[in-house]
């Protein structure tokens, strides 16, 4: 733990998810140990930390993908005993790491089984991502890294969902298109709130208003994304990385 903004409490206001003592295993391995921290109803928060500490293995904990222990509330109810197919109905969007997008089926098609509700929000996916409208006949296949991130983004923008988790969305892209995907995020975030795990300092400094840092297995500071990025030694401690040189 590091400061006085440690802790699970730096936030005001009643969070959307609450995350309490998360401990995940995969194959009998803990992956996570004790992981504890908030999300505010709005905005971005940023779940930091070194690689292979547990930032996609917390993400797959919340939705129940792999084997977890503790307790996990959704808008105050406990969502940690529930199978992940009802975690998302009651409304979390999962953008994974490795994007998953169906590569011999068109962007369309990507997008129809997607849909969940009966009115999905395609005219606010279409605005976000006119290159998808273009290219709605292409195999996803064929599309570039950053157009695979819009598609795996755009599906879970189609439904009203109450959160999304994101992983890692701009890793890998080059910087116009990193540029284009942060801007998709900081739109999509007026409508929805976002858990985004993500290794561009920069990313993370210009989208997310707190952050959560995992470190050792478990939660080492939270608090507001600016305060931890201006203070230099505070970030090289905890992520290893000067924050103006981590673009
Ligand atoms: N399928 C798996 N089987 C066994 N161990 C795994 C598996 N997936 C992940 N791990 C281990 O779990 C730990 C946490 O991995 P995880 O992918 O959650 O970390 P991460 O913080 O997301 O890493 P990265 O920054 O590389 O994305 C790592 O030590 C990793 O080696
Ligand atoms: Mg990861």
């Amino acid at each position: 733990m590091s400061g006085a903004s440690s802790g699970t409490g730096a936030f005001t206001g009643t969070p959307i998810l609450t995350v309490r003592n998360l401990r995940c295993t995969i194959a009998g391995q803990q992956v996570v140990e004790d992981v504890s921290f908030d999300v505010p109803a709005t905005g971005i928060t940023a779940v930091l930390g070194r690689n292979g500490v547990g930032k996609t293995s917390t993400l797959r904990g919340i939705l129940g993908l792999i084997s977890r222990r503790g307790e996990v509330t959704l808008a105050g109810d406990r969502i940690d005993g529930l199978p992940t197919h009802r975690i998302v109905r009651r409304g979390v969007g999962y953008v994974p790491e490795d994007r998953e997008v169906f590569s011999k089926l068109t962007v369309a098609e990507n997008l129809a089984l997607a849909e969940r509700q009966r009115n999905p929000r395609r005219e606010f996916v279409a605005e976000l991502f006119p290159d998808l409208v273009a290219r709605r006949e292409q195999q996803a296949g064929t599309l570039s890294g950053g157009q695979q991130q819009m598609v795996s983004v755009a599906r879970a923008l189609l439904n009203d969902n109450r959160l999304l988790l994101v992983d890692e969305p701009t890793k890998g892209l080059a910087p116009k298109i990193v540029t284009e995907v942060a801007d998709a995020l900081q739109k999509a975030s007026k409508t929805v709130p976002i858990l985004l795990v993500e290794q561009n300092l920069e990313v993370v400094r210009r989208l997310a208003d707190d952050v959560v840092v995992i470190a050792g297995g478990c939660v080492a500071h939270v608090g507001k994304a600016g305060d931890l990025l201006d203070d230099e030694d505070l970030t090289r401690r905890l992520l290893g990385v000067h924050a103006e040189h981590a673009a």
